[in-house]
């Protein structure tokens, strides 16, 4: 029997999963522990948590638009790349949120988080490791918790996103140099020639490789919107700390600007200046 008020919504879950069973909001809800008991380091923990939670989707979305590539399944890997791009949008515009937060208040809580430092989020090399870059830094972090460091190497000794796409235009016939679909890779991506004409081609001749080309243009969204993630990390840093070294120990500002010189997919942005 089910126990309905005058609006017809359920108000009898003794026996019944709720909402909150459902999305472990416990668990969820109660992980906010403000160290400093100031009342800015809420938006801290918070913006943070989303960030992570928003990282976890995106991996698991990598993967599957990954073995479907694999699998020839190319409209089903648009759709994930698709939703991977929009996440991205997502946790860029929480930047606006962080960025109310102002040197001064920072400066409340900054010494309580240690060493604490995104430079450690597991999640954010998973998905790094995922494009092909590849940092072994966070597997020495999380040398004593075996099970993670398990997770963390697998996903560092696995082929990227981008290796899937190259093996996909060997299997559509294109002359892919054997090193690189024989690469090792627990290296970082680095840039080939036999790859790069087999995307000039793509891009010359889009309708009879439209399925190549839309994969690649998914990929340039990702990118794109990673390095704009990036940017916009260094510079609401820049506003919060100044030229301050990170709790990390990198130089901070310095390091962030860095690291936005890399390129995860060398090849598609050369081809726009062959082209
Ligand atoms: C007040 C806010 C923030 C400050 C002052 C800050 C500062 C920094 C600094 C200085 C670094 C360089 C490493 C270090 O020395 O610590 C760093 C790295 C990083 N932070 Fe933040 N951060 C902030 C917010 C966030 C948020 C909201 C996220 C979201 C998850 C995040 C994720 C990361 C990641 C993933 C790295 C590693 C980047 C890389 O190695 O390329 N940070 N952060």
């Amino acid at each position: 029997m089910t126990f309905k008020n005058e609006k017809g919504i359920h108000t009898d879950f003794k026996e019944r999963m709720t909402y909150g069973d459902y999305l472990d909001l416990d668990s969820i809800l109660n992980a906010q522990h403000r160290l400093s008991g100031h009342h800015d380091e809420m938006l801290f923990i918070v913006i943070h948590q989303v960030s992570e939670l928003w990282l976890k989707l995106t991996i698991h979305e990598i993967q599957a638009a990954s073995e479907a590539i694999q699998s020839g399944n190319f409209d089903s890997a648009f759709k994930k790349l698709a939703r991977v791009s929009k996440i991205q949008n997502q946790i860029i515009q929480a930047w606006d949120v962080l960025a109310t937060m102002t040197p001064a208040e920072y400066l409340e809580f900054r010494d309580y988080l240690g060493q604490a430092s995104g430079f450690q989020s597991y999640q954010y090399r998973m998905v790094e490791f995922a494009l092909g870059y590849k940092t072994p830094h966070v597997l020495k972090i999380y040398e004593k918790d075996p099970e993670l460091h398990a997770m963390l190497k697998e996903a560092y000794e696995a082929p990227g996103l981008y290796d899937v796409a190259i093996e996909a235009l060997a299997k559509s016939g294109f002359d892919i140099n054997q090193e690189v679909l024989e690469r090792d890779y627990t290296k970082t991506y680095e840039a080939n020639e036999s790859v790069e004409a087999a995307w000039i081609e793509v891009y010359q001749n889009v309708e009879k490789y439209w399925d190549l080309y839309e994969l690649a243009e998914k990929l340039v969204d990702i990118e794109d919107w990673m390095q704009q993630w990036r940017f916009r990390h260094m510079k609401t840093v820049e506003r919060i700390i100044g030229h301050k070294t990170g709790t990390g120990g990198s130089s901070g500002v310095g390091y962030l600007k860095k690291v936005l010189d890399h390129y995860f997919f060398p090849e598609l942005w050369n081809v726009r200046t062959k082209l």
